[in-house]
């Protein structure tokens, strides 16, 4: 069968662009890490302020260089909405809501999840740079939605 050269060429460039796009998912799953934020747990809303972790709100140094930090998501504000951890820390957030759907948005990172009540979500980050990282709720909430804001301190690192 005669395939004209210019549609035998359009069907070699397709069939590459599909090993292209397979190999760059490929390389950011094993390569470069990229994972996506994962529901880890269960916990219903009224549930919360008792659950192990959430019960005390915040940051914990799990061992050297690495913490864990708890962060409750409510009506409008985040438990806590200050996180102070040295430069090259690893951190993993562990977010759950304790009424409506928000967002954990955190500027300048890869960090970018909804918040489900009902679920625990966890993501994990390195923060090498010294600095201020914002973080705020992207998921509509309501009336005060805009002030639901937090950061990150980066502390010294030298
Ligand atoms: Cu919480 Cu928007």
């Amino acid at each position: 069968m005669h395939i004209h050269r210019y549609e035998s060429t359009f069907l070699w460039l397709s069939g590459m662009m599909l090993v292209v796009f397979a190999g760059a998912i490929l390389i950011s799953v094993f390569g470069l890490g990229v994972q996506l934020p994962t529901q880890v747990d269960q916990v219903a809303p009224a549930d919360v302020e008792t659950e192990p972790g959430f019960d005390n709100p915040g940051v914990r140094e799990v061992y050297p260089g690495h913490y864990e930090a708890y962060i409750v998501a409510q009506t409008w504000q985040f438990t806590p909405a200050r996180i102070d951890i040295p430069a090259g820390s690893e951190v993993t957030f562990f977010v759950t809501s304790k009424d409506v759907i928000h967002g954990f948005k955190v500027f300048d990172t890869n960090i970018n999840i909804m918040i489900i009540p009902g679920q625990i979500s966890e993501v994990t980050h390195t923060f090498n740079e010294p600095g201020e990282f914002q973080f705020y709720c992207h998921e509509y909430c309501g009336s005060a939605h805009h002030t639901m804001t937090g950061v990150i301190n980066i502390t010294g690192g030298e």
